[in-house]
C-alpha cells in the first residue's frame, strides 16, 4: 500500500491511493494514504512542532513511509525507523533512510540499542494497544532509553468522545473493563487485510496512569488547535 502510494506521489495525475479502515463493530472508512508520505511543509503545525521536542538519537516507531524520519535526517538527527511492515521500510529505504529495523519495540530492545528520543507520530500512541500491553511497550522503551530520554507521541482521545460514532464502542469497552477508547481494527488494501489489532485512543490522564511504574512520566499533553481529540504528549524518563 505505501509502495503504491509512494509511486503515485511521484506520478502526475495518479489516482489517490486509499486504505480501508474496518472496525470490529462493522464501521468502515476509506482514508487517503498520501498524508503518511507528505513532506514536512505540508504537515499540520502541531506535528511540525512535535519534532522540535526531540533530541539526540531518535527511534521513529511505526515509521510508515518515513515522513518524520526523512524530516529528521534533513535536520541532521541520527534516526532509526522501526516498523513491522517490510513494505513501509522499503519506502523508507527509497527515501534515503538507511537505518531501519523490521520488528517490534520488544524485539529491538533485546538488541541493547539505546536512544535519546522515541517518536510515535501519526496517532501512534495507539500502538500502546490496551491496558495490558501499554506498560510492556513503555518498559521496552525504558530499556532502550539513554539518561534524560523523552517519548514524543501523537495521541487520539476517544475516551472522552460524545460522538455517536464512538459512544457505543466506549460503553462496550467500559462494560468489559477496557479503556473506553480502545479500538479493534484492521486495515484493508486491494485484496489484502491486516490481522485484527488493538489500537488505544486514550485520554492524556489515562496515558499518565499507564506510564506509572514503567520508568516514564507524562510531562505535557497539548491538544491540536481547535481539537479536543488529537494531542501531542511528552513523557520523560524518571530518575
Ligand atoms: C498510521 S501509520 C503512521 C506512520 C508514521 N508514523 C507517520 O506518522 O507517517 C502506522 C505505522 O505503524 C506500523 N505498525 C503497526 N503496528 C506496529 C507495531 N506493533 N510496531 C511497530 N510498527 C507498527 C504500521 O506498519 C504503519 O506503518
Amino acid at each position: 500500500m505505501l509502495r503504491d502510494a509512494y509511486l503515485a506521489a511521484q506520478t502526475p495525475d495518479a489516482a489517490p491511493v486509499l486504505q480501508i479502515m474496518e472496525r470490529d463493530d462493522g464501521l468502515v472508512k476509506s482514508l487517503p494514504v498520501a498524508p503518511w508520505l507528505a513532506p514536512i511543509e505540508q504537515w499540520p503545525d502541531d506535528e511540525r512542532r512535535a519534532l522540535d521536542l526531540l533530541k539526540g538519537k531518535v527511534l521513529d516507531i511505526g515509521a510508515g513511509g518515513g515522513r518524520a524520519a526523512r524530516a529528521l535526517l534533513d535536520r541532521g538527527f541520527a534516526v532509526t525507523a522501526l516498523d513491522t511492515s517490510p513494505g513501509a521500510l522499503d519506502v523508507c529505504g527509497q527515501r534515503g533512510i538507511r537505518s531501519v529495523v523490521l520488528g517490534t519495540v520488544d524485539e529491538h530492545a533485546a538488541t541493547g540499542a539505546r536512544y535519546d528520543s522515541f517518536l510515535l507520530m501519526g496517532a501512534n500512541l495507539g500502538l500502546l494497544e490496551s491496558r495490558e500491553r501499554a506498560p510492556r511497550f513503555l518498559r521496552a522503551l525504558a530499556a532502550m532509553a539513554a539518561p534524560g530520554a523523552v517519548i514524543v507521541g501523537q495521541g487520539t482521545n476517544r475516551t472522552d468522545s460524545d460522538d455517536p460514532e464512538h459512544l457505543p464502542n466506549n460503553e462496550r469497552n467500559l462494560r468489559a473493563g477496557r479503556i473506553a477508547g480502545q479500538r479493534t481494527l484492521r486495515i484493508r488494501y486491494r485484496d489484502v487485510a491486516t490481522s485484527w489489532f488493538h489500537y488505544l485512543c486514550l485520554a492524556p490522564r489515562e496515558l499518565a496512569d499507564l506510564a506509572a511504574g514503567t520508568g516514564w512520566e507524562l510531562v505535557e499533553a497539548t491538544y491540536s488547535k481547535d481539537s479536543t481529540v488529537s494531542y501531542i504528549a511528552t513523557l520523560r524518563l524518571v530518575g
